[in-house]
């Protein structure tokens, strides 16, 4: 090592001490919200119905806290169905029965009963959300969650004037649960979606969007930091502003090596937090997310928009579009996740594990099961390595710590039944993925490293899968299309500043490889942020076993 590294280390040392120990100074503080679900009549694009929301907004509460602290938020249901609340990517470090999925880390809050979500916010800061987490009632059901860093500890980008929260999701005119039944009857997947939405409003694209239209006001030469979640059910989405280009600084409450895009691209269950500059000529500019959409099904391009508009300029001034992507522009896809990179500085360092105890490989595949009562004779599964997760009665959590047999077995397996062309010609013929009566889960030992390729596969069709872990961030390693190959491939992974995230795209016909390591013993669900597809069973579990304990 030279001197001036030595030297340099040495300052450093003290720095990052003297930041810590000042940073523990500041008091962990306990805040405390009431979450109370309740029944709402919201109308959009000329249409009124009752929505489940929580406190009687839509889209719910922000959940502000820093971190270090403690959350305690009593959530007390109001309304006519089961309900459960999922802090999406939180880590819930030692905490799974705060975690919220249903009938994985708890059984739901009947109507007219409450839960008190109890849980630490350590080691993250950035912006997370919260929605619910049975069936599709997070349609309406779900918020921001802002963790604010350490008090007195910077961002490692310059600090904004202002931020804003930009929800993006969608919107039914008719009641949501009433058409994914009617789905399941018929075994066919239940209607799109009538709009997508920037908070909760659709924008002037839409029927009736005089008071349905989202505005942030800017001043000339200021700095703006978007918090954007998508909340979206059934859709990746792009996002762009007229004018502006965006230093994308952080996904999934991790931080990034800033990069500066024309447009983002974000999956069901991502965060992305953008800087911007309002350094443009003062007028109103539109902000607008439409869907990514590359396999060869369904065509959605509903474009919801909201104004970005400079202070002093009237509303009478028509607002230009922003140019996105085309719905199936793949190259921008792959290019723009390429850029995304972990900050990896030595107060964010990027703990890529380098060594891999255990090596999982799942395929993702559609699939159709005979169904007698539904319209064609079949309904339409989904599946990792052919098989299709059966739902519980009692919380796998629960079964796990207290020996509850009979509810799961840990048979999971770690490759598909049969290697095959996974992403050849569309395979159509004996599509039936194995379902049996009980969830079949992954054990994993404690604290050991796991690799896990996510591989799409071409039965009936290939499509991009967001997929989301729980109770963990996993690092990026490695993605391409068409088939992972074991022998290239993993030559080619980066071990050094993968993106760190919860939730991440596996692309159209093609692989991801994710690294984490088990250090969160528990019950931790795994699934495909589609509704669709978790509800047509792809998802699974991992049961993280106990370490030593406190010694
Ligand atoms: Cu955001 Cu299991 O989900």
């Amino acid at each position: 090592m030279e001197k001036g590294n030595v030297f340099y280390s040495i300052i450093r040392f003290f720095f990052v001490c003297f930041v810590g120990y000042f940073s523990t100074l500041a008091k962990a503080e306990v805040k405390k919200y009431q979450f109370d679900i309740q029944v709402k009549n919201v109308s959009r694009l000329c249409h009124s119905k009752p929505i489940v929301t929580v406190n009687g907004m839509f889209p719910g509460p922000t959940v502000y806290v820093r971190e270090g602290d403690r959350l305690l938020i009593n959530v007390t249901n109001h309304a006519q169905y089961n309900m459960s609340i999922h802090w999406h990517g939180l880590k819930q470090y030692r905490n799974g029965w705060a975690d919220g999925p249903a009938y994985i880390t708890q059984c739901p809050v009947q109507t007219g009963h409450s839960y008190t979500y109890d849980f630490n916010v350590t080691g993250q800061r950035g912006t997370l959300w919260w929605h619910a987490h049975i069936f599709w009632l997070r349609a309406t059901v779900y918020g921001a969650i802002v963790i604010m860093p350490k008090q007195g500890v910077p961002y490692p980008f310059p600090q904004p004037d202002f931020e804003f929260n930009l929800l993006l999701g969608e919107w039914w005119n008719d009641d949501v649960e009433e058409i994914v039944k009617q789905g399941k009857k018929l075994g066919l997947p239940p209607k799109m979606s009538d709009a997508h939405t920037i908070n909760g409003k659709p924008g002037p694209l839409f029927p009736c969007f005089e008071k349905h239209t989202y505005a942030i006001q800017v001043e000339q030469g200021k700095t703006y930091l978007l918090r954007i979640i998508n909340a979206a059910l059934n859709d990746e989405l792009f996002f762009a502003i007229a004018g502006h280009n965006m230093t994308v600084v952080e996904v999934d409450a991790v931080y990034t090596k800033p990069f500066s895009t024309e447009a983002i691209l974000i999956a069901p269950g991502q965060t992305t937090n953008v800087l911007i500059r309002a350094n443009q000529l003062p007028s109103r500019y539109f902000m607008a997310a439409r869907p990514f959409m590359d396999a060869p099904i369904s065509i959605d391009n509903k474009t919801a928009t909201a104004i970005l508009q400079y202070k002093g300029i009237p509303n009478t001034v028509t607002p230009m579009l922003p140019q996105l992507p085309s719905l199936n522009d793949t190259s921008f896809a792959l290019k723009y996740n390429n850029k995304i990179r972990s900050l990896n500085s030595p107060n964010f360092p990027a703990n890529v594990p380098l060594k891999v105890d255990r090596h999982l490989f799942y395929t993702i595949g559609l699939g159709m099961n005979p169904c007698p009562t539904c319209l064609n004779g079949t309904q339409l599964a989904a599946s990792l390595n052919n098989i299709t997760f059966i739902m519980p009665k009692v919380g796998l959590l629960q079964a796990h710590y207290f020996n509850l047999k009979g509810v799961f077995t840990t048979d999971f397996p770690d490759r598909p039944p049969k290697p095959f062309n996974y992403t050849g010609a569309p395979l159509t013929a004996n599509l039936r993925t194995t379902q049996g009566n009980h969830p079949r889960l992954s054990k994993i030992e404690f604290n050991s490293t796991v690799e896990l390729i996510l591989q799409d596969t071409n039965l009936l069709s290939v499509e991009s899968h967001p997929f989301h872990l729980h109770g963990y961030n996993f690092f990026v390693v490695g993605t391409g299309v068409g088939n992972f190959d074991p022998k290239k491939d993993p030559a080619k992974f980066n071990l050094i500043d993968p993106p760190e995230r919860n939730t991440v795209g596996v692309p159209t016909g093609g692989w991801t490889a994710i690294r984490f390591r088990a250090d969160n013993p528990g019950v931790w669900f795994m699934h495909c942020h589609l509704e669709l597809h978790t509800s047509w069973g792809l998802k699974t579990a991992f049961v993280v076993e106990d370490g030593p304990g406190d010694k």
